[in-house]
């Protein structure tokens, strides 16, 4: 093992953190976690697994609730899509977890990065996980350089991919922040060629992309299923004055459109200008 290896894996053993989704290797319990841990935090999603999987054990169970139901365990992470692509993948997994890079990604809602990330959590498989996090970690460590895929390749450690992705997250996450990174405590900080170099940590942040619209729909997305979470069978009217009261305020042509694309997307059925749970 190299010093880096050596160092981030040691510091893993001793500290790294002891997350639900981390004590099983159940694929189907790891899918369910890296569905959640897509968009949001890690302290907000441990109450909604454990609960989610409370209510489906397994994928069978998942593959044959009503999708209204699984939406209302999903309320609250968001990305309200991502609770019905899940259920699908369930669907699929029934008989057989795909155990490729290829079928993964078969899969709905899972690209790239997921596909990976199932392969080395759930089967600890020697390939590469990068998400945002540790893209800035891997670009601070090796400042200047900007190859990230070859770095993460030359320093995975072979048969321990599980524990090196487990530890790099929660590197990124404890000590390497974007905006506020904590040098004097990172177990890295001697190995690395930005610690305490603010202008270096501002050049590696990985910039969000600003699409305000798609933001702002996904806020009145939310709004119409939180609605409709509470009572089932709304009409257009009223959803649209309730949002309104919540100050979601949009123009009416705006909000049939996002009303529209609930119903494509398989979010929503609407009947009789009433608007229902799927
Ligand atoms: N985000 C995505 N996957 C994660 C994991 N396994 N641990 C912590 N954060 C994550």
């Amino acid at each position: 093992m190299n010093i880096l290896q050596e160092k981030v894996l040691s510091w893993y053993a001793r500290e790294g953190r002891k997350l639900p989704w981390r004590e099983t290797q159940d694929p189907y319990k790891i899918l369910v976690s890296e569905m959640m841990l897509q968009q949001t935090q890690v302290d907000r999603v441990v109450p909604k697994y454990h609960a989610f999987l409370e209510r489906f054990p397994s994928a069978k169970d998942l593959a044959t609730a009503p999708p209204a139901e699984v939406l209302q365990y999903w309320s609250g992470l968001g990305y309200n899509r991502r609770a019905l692509y899940l259920q699908k993948c369930a669907k699929e997994i029934v008989s057989a977890f795909p155990k490729t890079i290829e079928d993964l990604q078969k899969l709905p809602g899972i690209g790239s990065y997921t596909a990976a990330a199932l392969l080395s959590f759930a089967f600890n498989k020697n390939v590469v996980v990068v998400d945002v996090n540790i893209e800035l970690l891997y670009k601070r460590l090796f400042y200047p350089r900007k190859d990230v895929a070859v770095i993460a390749e030359e320093n995975l450690p072979l048969r321990k991919s599980r524990d090196w992705h487990n530890a790099l997250m929660d590197i990124g996450a404890l000590y390497c922040s974007a905006k506020n990174p904590q040098c004097t405590l990172c177990p890295l900080q001697k190995l690395c060629a930005s610690a305490f170099n603010a202008e270096r940590h501002e050049e590696t942040r990985v910039k969000k992309k600003v699409v305000p619209f798609k933001n702002s729909d996904r806020i009145v997305r939310g709004g119409i299923l939180k609605l409709l979470a509470v009572k089932d069978g709304q009409e257009i009217n009223l959803l649209f004055r309730a949002l309104q009261l919540q100050g979601i305020e949009r123009e009416k042509k705006l909000f049939s459109l996002i009303l529209k694309k609930l119903e494509k997307d398989g979010l929503v059925c609407i009947k009789n200008k009433k608007v229902f749970l799927p």
